[in-house]
């Protein structure tokens, strides 16, 4: 599976274009299936419907535990590092760890859990996170894990979206100097949904909490004394393996599908190959598993290629900046994966710190989640690889499970800020607004990808129209992603960012929808627009555009309360960095808001607003920015 040279790239990604089920049909075959499938591939982007080795029948965690496990049963799989230095780090072999998942698959089935259902995990980042998905996994259940990071309203919606009868959380979790209480959220949340039958609970921090006897059951009083072997679930190729909720345009939150079979060879293929993984390497990838990355990349992928990997709880600037570069000399970290947001906040501190520590082991960094740019590449490059470790800028998504534009490490020649070119089996288009195709090198237009690949997202949970008209309507017989992008005179892709109403914010997905319905709850707020603007350290911040339904005395004072609300609805990460007040907003005749001409004085343009002719009440356009410029002065 591993291609070893450009050449080979070249030659491989050739032939995987043009023979893609063969392609897809040979790199399958390293895999343990209970059964073969009939036919690789069945698919069409209308409906959409697409299918993977079609009748296969696996256990993907038999690919990622018991193989591994035969093979090398003393070999680490993670290294836990907590919350502060201080406390006790362990490891976790490949025998360990599918003996605790199989506890923990043997206890939710003690609990009721069938295949098929839904099991919610809130949990911080700790080995149990991973343990409890792989469980669900083992005996054919649903996980849909939430980030620790969302408000109870958040988990909430989506314990009620999919219908969740169980959840798995732990009394509280450790972040730098904060406690994140999440029990108590989730008893909060439970409040407002009907289908949660039992919460298992782990002790983590020890911190006293609300304990319902009837429906929460601690997690080391019913998974320790469970039998250590638990026979796998026989899935088929295409049965759903986990539900993750991403934002969009519009809307709340939609589940994100993924299936077992082409998920497990995509998400093991691509990590091999990105990253170059060898037998010894020990790989750190610093997201949190409550997102997409912590799926494919710390759970999945690396499990399916036998690798050790660091899990790590806390944040990269306690107990001080160079707690990062402290693990990576720990644990001879080999392949260091993070998000440009990380390395930017960091390179605020400068090099002094980071020049208390080796860094020697490294071989390869990588980037993911927003554009990386130029400087924060460059000062990755120069300051943690020593100029000698290549970046490897992923380029993917919720929906595509895995990487697909990427350098390969040590292979693909790199260009700072450049995703650079196409995994194998993976044809990107660009189009313009009208859906036809650019052709040629030089060119910039909406990025869509022409054929489908193992992982692609199969539906959005219980609205499959949702799934159609959000990814497979803008343009025909294509997937769009909904980013922007260029293809230099090299055919080098290079990322320009979100083209719709969805804001990148230090990484993180956020619907500029869903925050505007959080702020319009305010009782001082009529209407809302938000728009992102280029931050230096979160890539993206988010400012606020808001109607008073009376004079507003103190901004600071309802900025402050719309940041709490957010909070509450939805999570601190989507708390605005600035609130504007405004009497109007730049409507069409049709009542549509021109977010294009708020982004642009939101990002300080004065003058060059392009056309404004279909606006409404085009004066509104000039007081706002008028109000802006007042407010800059004082
Ligand atoms: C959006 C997807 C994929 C894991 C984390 C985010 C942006 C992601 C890059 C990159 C430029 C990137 C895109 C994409 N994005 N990686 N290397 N360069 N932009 O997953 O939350 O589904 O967000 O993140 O805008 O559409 P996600």
């Amino acid at each position: 599976m591993l291609i070893k040279s450009f050449d080979e790239y070249k030659q491989v990604y050739d032939y995987s274009i043009k023979n893609p089920e063969k392609f897809w049909d040979e790199i399958a075959q390293n895999f343990y299936w209970r059964k073969k499938w009939d036919k690789v591939l069945e698919w069409n982007f209308r409906d959409p419907n697409i299918k993977w080795f079609i009748n296969g029948k696996l256990n993907i965690t038999e690919n990622c535990l018991d193989i591994p496990a035969k093979k090398h049963p003393d070999k680490i799989a993670f290294y836990f590092e907590p919350n502060h230095p201080d406390e006790k780090s362990y490891s976790i072999s490949y025998k360990e760890l599918l003996e605790k998942v199989c506890q923990a698959a043997n206890a939710l089935k003690e609990l009721g859990v069938k295949k098929g259902d839904r099991v919610a995990i809130y949990m911080p980042m700790i080995p149990e996170a991973t343990i409890a998905m792989l469980a669900c996994a083992r005996i054919g259940a649903i996980h849909s894990v939430v980030f620790g990071g969302f408000s109870a309203q958040s988990l909430a919606d989506r314990i009620n979206d999919a219908e969740c009868s169980i959840l798995i959380t732990a009394d509280a979790g450790k972040r730098g100097n904060k406690i994140v209480p999440l029990k108590q959220t989730a008893d909060e949340a439970i409040k407002s949904t009907h289908s949660i039958k039992k919460v298992l609970v782990l002790k983590h921090t020890g911190e006293s909490i609300a304990f319902d006897n009837q429906r929460d059951v601690w997690w080391h009083e019913i998974v320790p004394q469970q039998k250590t072997f638990c026979e796998p679930e026989v899935m088929d190729s295409e049965d759903m393996l986990f539900i993750l909720y991403t934002s969009g345009s519009t809307g709340k939150p939609k589940g994100v599908v993924h299936t077992t079979g082409g998920y497990m060879v995509y998400t093991a293929y691509s990590f091999l190959n990105v990253f170059q993984y060898e037998p010894n390497d020990i790989y750190w990838c610093t997201a949190d598993v409550g997102w997409i990355t912590g799926h494919s990349y710390i759970v999945y992928g690396p499990l399916l290629n036998g690798a050790t990997s660091v899990i790590f709880e806390g944040i990269p600037t306690f107990p001080d900046a160079g707690r990062f570069w402290q693990i990576i000399d720990k644990y001879k970290v080999t392949h260091f994966y993070t998000a440009p947001t990380a390395i930017r906040s960091l390179e605020a501190f400068g090099t002094d710190i980071i020049k208390q520590y080796k860094l020697d082991s490294l071989k390869v960094l990588g980037s993911v989640g927003e554009p990386i740019n130029e400087e924060a590449w460059e000062w990755y490059y120069q300051n943690i690889g020593k100029g000698k470790c290549p970046i490897v800028d992923t380029w993917w998504q919720t929906e595509t499970g895995g990487i697909l534009i990427s350098p390969l490490a040590n292979i693909t020649p790199l260009k700072p800020s450049y995703a650079t070119l196409p995994l194998p089996g993976i044809i990107p288009v660009l189009v313009d607004d009208k859906g036809n195709e650019i052709q040629g090198n030089n060119v910039e237009g909406n990025l869509c990808i022409k054929f489908p690949w193992p992982s692609i997202i199969r539906t959005t949970y219980g609205n499959h129209e949702r799934c159609r008209q959000t990814y497979f309507s803008t343009y025909e017989n294509l997937y769009f992603t909904g980013d922007g992008c260029k293809r230099d005179q090299d055919g080098y892709y290079r990322i320009t960012g979100r083209v719709d109403d969805v804001i990148n914010v230090s990484g993180h997905r956020i619907g500029t929808a869903e925050i505007e319905d959080a702020i319009n709850q305010h009782p001082d707020i009529v209407e809302s627009a938000v728009v992102g603007y280029p931050h230096p350290i979160k890539g993206q911040g988010i400012y606020a555009y808001v109607i008073p339904t009376k004079e507003i005395k103190d901004v600071k004072l309802l900025h402050k309360e719309v940041n709490d609300l957010i909070t509450k609805i939805i999570g601190p990460i989507a708390k605005t960095d600035v609130i504007q007040v405004v009497s109007g907003l730049p409507k069409t005749r049709s009542g549509k808001i021109m977010r294009r001409i708020l982004r642009k004085i939101a990002e300080g343009e004065t003058y060059n607003f392009g056309d404004t002719t279909t606006l409404l009440d085009p004066s509104v356009v000039d007081e706002i920015k008028q109000a802006k410029l007042k407010s800059e002065l004082r």
